[in-house]
């Protein structure tokens, strides 16, 4: 199974909008062995009805079940609006909003109990060594997760500095080989907390200027379990060839 994830981030403005571009996305899910995921942000969550070939994903959760907390948004309301997956870990997210290892774990817990599957995204900023932030971000999101917890989680290699958009992104692409060494090196990590059996078969997907030249690759050569697409994926053509371009190879 591959995965295509769009992160569509804080666009669009409108539920029209977003409707549209939905539309015209909805046959990207008919493709076999593509698990294709959309994360809109919360208010369009309800618009789309059950759609059947493609699931939904929320871009966030809260940490408490329910209660007093203002502005948050709980698991069970996710599910209840169809959501089957929750991004958490973020980059956009530790950056605006301040979100720690711990916060990420907490989120993580509630999603497992929830019965959403977390998208976690782990990646270092420019500047930072690869393996030291990796090795750190898989320990502290990952504190006290069981070995049966840990299958339902996909997980994302996200360098901060490859994302196409924002403040934070250098924009320079990340080659596949990079890629490459960075999903062997979350293997390693996760093969010393879990076990090689485990390890190997989780689900690591990559993310950072992902569009329809290079997403193959990341898959081929980069040995990814799919990707997660940002700006790509409010461009219904571009997305659809990404999907396309995933297709041809299973
Ligand atoms: P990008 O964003 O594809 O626009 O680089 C990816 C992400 O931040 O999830």
């Amino acid at each position: 199974m591959t995965f295509l994830i769009a992160n569509w981030k804080m666009n669009p403005q409108t539920t029209r909008e977003a409707r549209v571009l939905f539309e015209e996305i909805i046959d990207v899910g008919r493709l076999k062995n593509i698990e294709t995921v959309i994360c809109p942000p919360f208010p369009f969550l309800s618009i789309f009805g059950s759609p059947k070939s493609i699931r939904l994903g929320s871009q966030d959760i809260f940490w408490e079940a329910q209660g007093p907390y203002t502005g948050q948004v709980s698991g069970k309301m996710l599910k209840d609006l169809g959501c089957d997956y929750v991004i958490l870990g973020h980059s956009e997210r530790r950056q605006y909003a301040g979100e720690s290892d711990e916060i990420i774990n907490a989120k993580l817990k509630m999603a497992l109990k929830c019965g959403l599957a977390p998208i976690l995204c782990i990646g270092e900023r420019a500047g930072e060594e690869m393996g030291e932030v990796l090795a750190a971000q898989l320990n502290g999101c990952l504190k006290d997760i069981s070995k049966t917890e840990i299958q339902d989680i996909i997980f994302v290699y996200e360098p901060v500095w490859a994302i196409s958009s924002g403040i934070v992104g250098t924009g320079k692409p990340c080659l596949p080989d990079d890629a490459l060494s960075a999903g062997l090196f979350m293997k390693k990590i996760i093969t010393g907390l879990y076990g090689r059996f485990l390890a190997e078969k989780t689900a690591i997907i990559y993310g950072g200027s992902v569009d329809s030249k290079n997403a193959a690759s990341f898959i081929r050569e980069a040995r990814m379990q799919g990707v997660l697409v940002g700006g790509a994926s409010l461009d219904a053509e571009e997305f659809s060839k990404i999907a396309d371009s995933l297709n041809n190879l299973t």
